[in-house]
């Protein structure tokens, strides 16, 4: 059986409208409109012990609703959950054993109060023996390298050193998933590495399973074998990263950074007659954006070095919003390959 398994669920949210006007407020309370806010719309998937899985979709689209579910924060308008064998929201205290959970955006630790005083709040919470608190302290804190936190008061840590802390607060009682919403937002690129490291260890080591939501595509590169990807409350996709990165994820570009200020006119000159390939010039920053269908990056590589003159080069793929929104936009079945997994219309499980 699945550890976690999601059949049809709903979720819809009801909000009030403020109707506008003088009077608009007087008359929302007397007679507040009701609207309903479909969030989630009857999405299935199942997911294995030690998986980890990548949930994606743009702003909006249901992702941290999902998790909200299947934590049991929130309890869906239909449909049915079950998370290491139980019903999340029926069960939240049995389920919260089996479940850690991470909000990018939100804190689980205890703002005035020196870390570690919410560690031992964890502890007590959870009842974890004394001996396997201590050994998953002293292990989780030497790879996050959080030691000298721990007495610090949260409110003072920057916010990678917090996030290192909040995951490290998810995992104390050995949980069987962990549920990350956004952990890297807002961090710089040497604390993101490192969360990530730590969450590929717990999963490969432990066999945690991860469920992670992110605008990153380094974070589901490094850390997920599957996707799906959620969009106006449907699961639109679920499937292998590869499959979208060959049809979808087309668009590259290349960031050259020069000793002096390049002109613009210079590179609109090099890269003239190349097809679907744009410049922008930014003082010493030239960036070159091109189809990897339509032209090879080793020609472009090339060009650059022959006729101009970069003190440093590098590559990005699209960023995951935009290849979404444009997957979203194209359909899957624009995509060459076979081998999809269409869920949409119950098409393909
Ligand atoms: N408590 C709530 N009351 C009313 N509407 C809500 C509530 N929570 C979420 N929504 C709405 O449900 C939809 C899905 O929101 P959700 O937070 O799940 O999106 P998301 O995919 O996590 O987006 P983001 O990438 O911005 O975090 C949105 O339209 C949102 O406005
Ligand atoms: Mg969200």
């Amino acid at each position: 059986m699945p550890l976690i398994e999601v059949d049809q669920v709903r979720k819809v949210f009801e909000t009030t409208v403020r109707r506008k006007g003088r009077f608009g407020m007087l008359s929302s309370l007397i007679n507040p409109e009701k609207r309903e806010v479909v969030a989630v719309e009857g999405i299935s998937f199942s997911i294995e012990k030690g998986e980890s899985v990548a949930y994606l979709g743009p702003n909006g689209a249901g992702k941290s609703t999902t998790i909200k579910m299947l934590t049991g924060i929130l309890e869906p308008s239909g449909g049915s959950i079950q998370v290491a064998g139980m019903p999340p929201h029926k069960n939240r205290k049995q389920s919260s054993y089996q479940i850690g959970v991470v909000f990018g955006q939100r804190s689980q630790l205890l703002f005035d109060l020196p870390v570690k005083d919410s560690y031992d709040l964890l502890r007590y919470m959870y009842s974890i023996p004394w001996e396997r608190y201590h050994r998953n302290l002293g292990e989780f804190t030497e790879i996050l390298e959080v030691e000298h936190l721990l007495e610090r008061p949260v409110r003072t840590l920057s916010l990678g050193q917090r996030m290192r802390c909040e995951i490290l607060a998810a995992l104390l009682h050995d949980p069987d998933i962990l549920f990350l919403d956004e952990p890297t937002i807002g961090l710089d690129v040497v604390a993101k590495e490192r969360i990530r490291a730590f969450i590929e260890k717990i999963n490969r080591e432990k066999g945690v399973t991860l469920l992670l939501t992110t605008h990153d595509m380094n974070d589901i590169e490094r850390l997920c074998h599957r996707t799906m990807i959620i969009d106006k409350g449907q699961l639109i996709y679920d499937g292998s990263l590869q499959y979208i990165k060959d049809n979808f994820a087309t668009e590259r570009q290349i960031r050259a950074v020069f000793h002096e200020p390049y002109s613009a006119a210079a590179a609109a000159k090099v890269f003239a007659n190349k097809q679907g390939v744009s410049v922008h010039v930014e003082e010493l920053v030239l960036r070159i954006t091109y189809d990897q269908n339509l032209t090879d990056t080793a020609e472009l590589l090339k060009l650059l070095l022959d006729k101009a003159n970069p003190r440093d080069l590098t590559m990005q793929d699209e960023n995951v919003d935009a290849l979404i929104s444009r997957i979203y936009r194209e359909g899957l079945d624009s995509g060459q390959k076979k081998q999809r997994q269409l869920i949409a219309q119950g098409a393909v499980n």
